[in-house]
């Protein structure tokens, strides 16, 4: 991709030491680390330190919004976590999908030498304690807010907004750690960024509008021609580029401003909110490295 248009996303190095102290802190007060990723986009949106920061603590890798992604890239995605190492799920927060298997599933993998320890001790009613993360907008308070069972304020999660951290009670004797701070992507990574943007994880001015839609236009173009077909009833090329078949889009759907020239800021705006609401169907944004596989 050429990204040499793309505005460099500022981050604040302050308050990426203050996350860094904090998760490190924190860590010898839970047993296992539950890492929140987007299914859509599972490396793209992990912290690229993760590893580091949490260090030999067990993991336990949540693909969160897969009711938005693509279930057999999902499935290739669990895969390449547990040939990592890492247990993977996948979930969907706003319906509530996959939760009841995430305790089963840290108990039976996650923690096993744990729970087997407890067994042997007579401890087996101890609580567990899990501290959740995940870079904003991933899915976190959807999370705790559904195993806890009730609307729980959303507190936000923005730098420079402090908040301590707060322990989360489950009926079934889990302990959540709401970390505060905010867990940084690898902005860095131009392609890292803009797969961000299309889902909406981060603000979409990185790039202009009408640039972002083009790139996520030429990119399903590739990989999921069907969705643009079925939704925008357009038909395709191989010769497309990015403003071709934003222009069939709006044509199709009448955006015209005077002159007779099609409004492809409209059309931008039409396809980012549609992909974003899943309308465009389920689709992913990244497919495994396949060497790690
Ligand atoms: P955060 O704490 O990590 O920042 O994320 P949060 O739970 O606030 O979720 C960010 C957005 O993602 C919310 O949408 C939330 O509803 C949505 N979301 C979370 N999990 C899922 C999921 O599994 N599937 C889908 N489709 N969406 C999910 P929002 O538009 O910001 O708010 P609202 O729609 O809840 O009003």
């Amino acid at each position: 991709m050429d990204n040499s248009d793309m505005k460099q996303i500022q981050w604040f190095p302050g308050h990426m030491a203050k996350t860094r102290r904090l998760i490190t802190s924190n860590l010898s007060l839970v047993d296992a680390v539950v890492e929140i990723l987007d299914a859509r986009t599972p490396l793209s949106s992990r912290n690229p330190e993760m590893d580091k920061l949490t260090r030999n603590k067990p993991r336990m890798v949540l693909l969160n919004k897969c009711d938005l992604a693509d279930d057999k890239t999902t499935q290739l995605w669990i895969n390449y976590f547990k040939n990592c190492g890492c247990a993977a799920l996948a979930v969907d927060c706003k319906s509530g999908k996959g939760l009841k298997s995430i305790l089963p599933t840290i108990k039976s993998t996650v923690l096993k030498e744990l729970m087997d320890k407890r067994a042997k001790n007579g401890m087996t009613g101890a609580a567990i304690r899990l501290m959740i993360v995940g870079i904003p907008n991933v899915g976190k308070s959807s999370l705790i807010n559904k195993l806890a069972g009730s609307k729980r304020a959303k507190v936000e999660d923005r730098p420079g907004v402090t908040r301590t951290k707060q322990w989360v009670k489950l009926d079934n004797n889990t302990e959540l750690l709401d970390m505060p701070g905010v867990l940084w992507p690898k902005f860095e990574d131009q392609d890292v960024a803009i797969r961000l943007a299309f889902t909406g994880a981060i603000s979409d001015d990185i790039l202009d509008i009408e640039t972002l839609a083009m790139k996520l236009l030429s990119y399903l173009a590739e990989n999921y021609p069907a969705s643009l077909t079925e939704r925008y009833k357009i038909e395709l090329s191989d010769e497309d580029t990015g403003l071709e078949l934003l222009e069939k889009v709006g044509k199709k759907r009448g955006m015209m401003i005077s002159g007779g020239e099609i409004n492809t800021e409209r059309a931008a705006i039409t396809v980012l909110d549609e992909f974003r609401s899943g309308k465009l169907g389920k689709i992913t944004l990244e497919a495994p490295p396949q060497k790690e596989q």
